[in-house]
This record gives C-alpha cells, sequence and structure tokens, in this order.
C-alpha cells in the first residue's frame, strides 16, 4: 500500500503540463480499432484506466504498440474484432468496461467482462437496457459485473432516450450503433462531453447532434461509416487540472500555469463555476486541435464568494466535485450542489466519502440523497494528523492530498496507488510547483 502525507504548503507558483486527457484515450483506442488502417496517438494517457482498455482490445484481436512516444493502432474494421480466450478485465474504469461492451454488443463474437471491487458494484443497468434493444444477449447478476455479452450478427439500430446525462451510455450505444444497417439515435436531457461525436465526425463518420425544442439533445448516427484511420494529439485532462488549479485558488499569493489542457465547454463547468465565485481562471493560448478546443489554464489565488451551482452545468463538471467540495469550504458563505445523485456511483459514493471526511476535520457539511451544502471559511486546523482512506477513488485521494496542504498538522491518505488510474505523476508535478507531499510505501 502506498500512502502519501500533504502538509501545509506556502505558495504554489509555475507553470506544468497535466497528463493527456481520460475520456479521449479511451475513445483513441477503441475508435482506432474501429478504423480501416493505422491510428496514430500523442500524448495517450499512460494511467490504469486506459491502459486497462488498451489490454481489453488487444484480447479483442487489435495489435496495438508503441512506437518511440506514439502509439499506433493497426484497425482492420469491426467485422475483425475476435471472441477473446479470457474474460476481460477493466480493473476501475467504467469507461472502458462500458464502451466496450456497446462496442462487443454489435459484433459476431461473444466477451466477458469483469472488474475490480469497485467497478464489479457499479451500475450496467444504464447500459445493458439500451444494448438489449439491438439484440444482443445478456448475461448478467442484477445488472451488475460479470457480465457476458453475445453480441448480434445484424444488429438492430437503437432508438433511446436516457434520462441521464452520461457520456458513457451515449457512447456506448453509438459505438453499437457503427454495426447496423441503419439509423442509431439516442437523446438525453442535457447534453454530455461530446468526444465520441466530435471524433466520429473527425474519422468520416455520418453523425449529427441537435438540440430539440424541449432543450433535449439528440444525437444521429448512420451506420456501417467508413472510419479513416487518422492522427490524434490528445490535449491535456481539465479534470486533472482541476486539483492544482483549486490549490492555487485557496493558498495565499499562489500563480500558476496549466498548459495545454482541454477546454471543450462540456467539460469546463468547474472553471465555469470558480469564475462565478470571484476566482481569478483566464483560458488562454486557445487554438484548435484534432476538433477539440485546446489551451492554457492561468490560476491565481482569489477571495471566494458561495454559489448555488446552477444543475444543468453538473454534467459538464461532474468528475470535479470532491475537488470542487474542498475549495468550497474556503469560500465566504454557502456553496449548494444540487442534482448530484450520479455521484454516488462513481468510484465510490463521492457524497458520503466527502460528507463524512470534510465532517470528520470540522466543516460545516451537510447533505441529501442528491445534494451537498458547505458553509466555507470556517477555520479548521485539527491539532494531530488526520488519515483517510481512498476507497481505491482516485478524485478522493487527490482531493484530500490538495486538502492536505492547508493543514499544519497535514493530511495522511491510505491506498494512494489509486491516483495512477488517472493522474500518474501527480505526486512530482504537485511538489513540481510547491506542494509539500511526502511518501510512504507500507509493505503489507
Ligand atoms: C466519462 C463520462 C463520465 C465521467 C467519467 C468519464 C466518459 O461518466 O464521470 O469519468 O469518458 O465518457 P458518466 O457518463 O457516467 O457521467
Amino acid at each position: 500500500m502506498v500512502s502519501i502525507i500533504s502538509i501545509k504548503s506556502k505558495k504554489l507558483s509555475g507553470e506544468i503540463f497535466v497528463p493527456g486527457d481520460k475520456s479521449i484515450s479511451h475513445r483513441a483506442l477503441i475508435l482506432g480499432a474501429c478504423a480501416v488502417g493505422k491510428t496514430t496517438i500523442e500524448n495517450l494517457l499512460e494511467s490504469q484506466d486506459v491502459l486497462a482498455t488498451l489490454n481489453a482490445l488487444k484480447e479483442l484481436g487489435v495489435s496495438i504498440k508503441k512506437n518511440q512516444k506514439i502509439w499506433e493502432v493497426q484497425g482492420n474494421g469491426l467485422g475483425s474484432l475476435i471472441t477473446p480466450n479470457k474474460i476481460l478485465n477493466l480493473g476501475n474504469s467504467g469507461t472502458g468496461v462500458r464502451l466496450l461492451m456497446g462496442l462487443v454488443s454489435g459484433c459476431d463474437i461473444t466477451a466477458s467482462f469483469i472488474g475490480d471491487e469497485s467497478l464489479n458494484s457499479r451500475p450496467m443497468k444504464r447500459v445493458l437496457v439500451p444494448l438489449k434493444q439491438s439484440g444482443a444477449e445478456i448475461q448478467s447478476d442484477n445488472f451488475k459485473l460479470p457480465v457476458t455479452i453475445k453480441g448480434n450478427k445484424i444488429p438492430i439500430p437503437i432508438k433511446y432516450t436516457s434520462i441521464l446525462s452520461s457520456a458513457q451510455v451515449k457512447s456506448c450505444v453509438l459505438l453499437n450503433g457503427l454495426t447496423t444497417t441503419g439509423k442509431t439515435s439516442y437523446s438525453e436531457l442535457v447534453k454530455s462531453r461530446d468526444h465520441t461525436e466530435k471524433m466520429l465526425h473527425f474519422m468520416g463518420a455520418s453523425i449529427q447532434s441537435k438540440y430539440l425544442k424541449d432543450g433535449s439533445n439528440r444525437i444521429e448516427l448512420k451506420g456501417l461509416p467508413y472510419l479513416k484511420s487518422k492522427h490524434f494529439k490528445i490535449p491535456n485532462d481539465p479534470s486533472s487540472a482541476a486539483f492544482p488549479s483549486a490549490v492555487a485558488l485557496i493558498i495565499p499569493d499562489s500563480d500558476i500555469k496549466i498548459k495545454n489542457v482541454c477546454l471543450n465547454d462540456l467539460r469546463t463547468g468547474f472553471y465555469e463555476s470558480i469564475r462565478e465565485m470571484g476566482g481569478f481562471i483566464k483560458f488562454i493560448n486557445q487554438k484548435s486541435i484534432s476538433g477539440e478546443v485546446v489551451g492554457d489554464i492561468h490560476v491565481k489565488y482569489s477571495k471566494l464568494k458561495g454559489i448555488v451551482v446552477p444543475q444543468k452545468r453538473v454534467p459538464s463538471m461532474i468528475d470535479e466535485f470532491p475537488i470542487f467540495c474542498i475549495v468550497a469550504c474556503f469560500a465566504e458563505g454557502e456553496t449548494i450542489m444540487r442534482g448530484i445523485k450520479d455521484l454516488r456511483n462513481k468510484e465510490s459514493d463521492r457524497i458520503k466519502e466527502m460528507v463524512d471526511n470534510l465532517n470528520e476535520f470540522g466543516f460545516s457539511v451537510k447533505s441529501t440523497t442528491d445534494s451537498i451544502s458547505i458553509i466555507g471559511n470556517k477555520k479548521v486546523n485539527p491539532k494531530k494528523e488526520i488519515a483517510i482512506d481512498s476507497k481505491f477513488d482516485h478524485r478522493i485521494a487527490m482531493s484530500f492530498l490538495c486538502l492536505g496542504l492547508l493543514m499544519e498538522k497535514g493530511i495522511k491518505v491510505n491506498n494512494a496507488e489509486t491516483i495512477s488510474t488517472s493522474f500518474p505523476g501527480f505526486y512530482n508535478i504537485m511538489k513540481s510547483i510547491g506542494a509539500n507531499f511526502k511518501k510512504y510505501r507500507v509493505i503489507e
């Protein structure tokens, strides 16, 4: 087990790069496998989650290798996927397993999926229900992993309206739609991250997205597209960038820049909320790369005030709520987050982990099934180091390590190795701008 201790630090300063975007990395590998020809990928996030998807694709018969710094995916079209010899283990990765289940359901193969303890307890009904429409045969107990899917030889195009705003469900349905002869249609009440749509369009698929009168978003994809193999240059991850940004906002005199970050507006809700709180956040040097807006984020220490986060913004900051809670603890007044029930279905129950731990420190935090409210600016400084467990949730681990940088006696996070599922290099990158971290490897 790895434990990291974080202790009160002086201002953060400097310029950093965080690793490549996790969502786009999964998709570049999967869509590369669907194309015909060699897809090349620059700045792939080499984290445990993405490597789990990469290894599962290899089991499905796709040749993937690294040449210098560039990953090469040899796509032979969807018809070339094979029934794997072993169960596909996606580790901690919800994105990996849900997207691959969509892909497999549309192919004439059979595959079984499993994950680690956290992934095995997460709900899969959200993807298995629409996938049944395509005619896939699905075996599962209580809609949880392990799941076995026998894909339909001639899949029926799915027509689905989701009550969840979930890019994983949307992408799962769209990937299934690639092998159908008709039109797949997917509607969501609030638009979720659209990397899959953008990347499919970039590769030549006929895919349209439009807002309906009631404000919902509908995507239509024509089946059997010829997907051109492309070069993907992956921008850096705005969800990882949220951690150094949060610390810079709350430690006096901090001033940092985070370079080449994906600034797709369906991913930047955290930064929008911080601006509303009075935080100094500037997006600079913006440009378009492979269909995505990319730029640098400039963050300075700011005096913040509490806000009510608009519910429509929730999908665009869904992964940032744990670290947003930490920031809210240092804002004047109350911050309210509603409509966040799905946080209970992430790598851990993130509402419970944030609320229980913050209350243990002495912050004023309350929750309901689908909301958190925090009264900030309370002077909290425990008299001794407090230890918390990551619950194998990378974002919980990183959020409390960020909080520890404001505590005289520090915070110890156990099972901190989970951080490498999304942000390998977190420890050194944060240290390079002034974070006071110490690492221990505990031999069990
Ligand atoms: C992701 C979508 C989100 C997010 C996850 C990555 C994706 O999940 O929480 O980290 O890459 O599609 P949901 O779609 O379940 O909200």
